[in-house]
């Protein structure tokens, strides 16, 4: 497990999936990470079974929850994907599902042990992602957090009757480091 300072990234269990189907099928948060389909519950059972089998070496995913630090809560799913040897790079997504958690550091904290992990366990170079170009909330934190804005994918994005642009950030293994030596971020390695 990976301890930043508000939350804990863990292996993601069985157990999560009540917790997960609260927040899955709305609609706010799935438009802000893709097309808004609809899930079973069936369904988010066998893609838990699924992921648990993943590793980053092999199907090139890591997905973890993320749960409050003190209480445990789960607080949403933290993924590293499509991680590509030789070049070391790897892709990642990081989701808040209940609304009324949002805007309180968690998503910021667990970006920050998503790049930990990214640089400092997997040995990446380079870490993107994508957002909706108009997610403000979403790029502000990754600016802070010292991802580059890459461009923008034009009209790429086909949400609410109408196209929109995904905007693509990137962050390198050097400026991550300077800016965040390794103690920074993880307070106690595998508590
Ligand atoms: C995007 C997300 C991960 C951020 O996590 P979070 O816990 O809400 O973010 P934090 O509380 O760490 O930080 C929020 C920051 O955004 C700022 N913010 C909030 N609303 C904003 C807006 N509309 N425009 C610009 N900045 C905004 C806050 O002021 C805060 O900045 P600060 O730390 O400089 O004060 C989370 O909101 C989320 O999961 N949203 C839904 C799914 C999503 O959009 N995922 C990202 C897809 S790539």
């Amino acid at each position: 497990m990976y301890n930043g300072k508000l939350v804990r990234l863990r292996p993601l269990e069985k157990s999560d999936l009540n917790e997960i189907m609260k927040f899955y099928n709305d609609y706010e948060l799935k438009r802000l990470l893709g097309p808004p389909i609809v899930r079973s519950r069936e369904y988010i059972a066998g893609w838990i079974e699924q992921v648990s089998q993943w590793t980053p070496w092999r199907e090139g995913h890591l997905v973890m929850a993320i749960v409050q630090k003190e209480t445990d809560d789960f607080l949403g799913i933290a993924r590293i994907e499509d991680v590509l040897f030789p070049h070391s790079r790897a892709e990642i997504g990081i989701s808040i599902y209940d609304p009324e958690q949002r805007g309180k550091g968690y998503g910021t904290d667990s970006t920050l042990v998503t790049l930990w992990i990214g640089f400092n366990i997997l040995g990446l170079h380079s870490i993107y992602l994508d957002t909706m170009e108009d997610n403000e909330r979403s790029i502000h934190v990754y600016e802070k957090i010292g991802f580059k804005r890459v461009g923008v994918l034009r009209e790429t994005e086909f949400i609410n009757g109408g196209h929109k642009g995904l905007l693509i950030m990137d962050i390198l293994r050097d400026e991550f480091l300077e800016k965040y030596p390794p103690s920074s971020i993880i307070d106690s390695r595998f508590a």
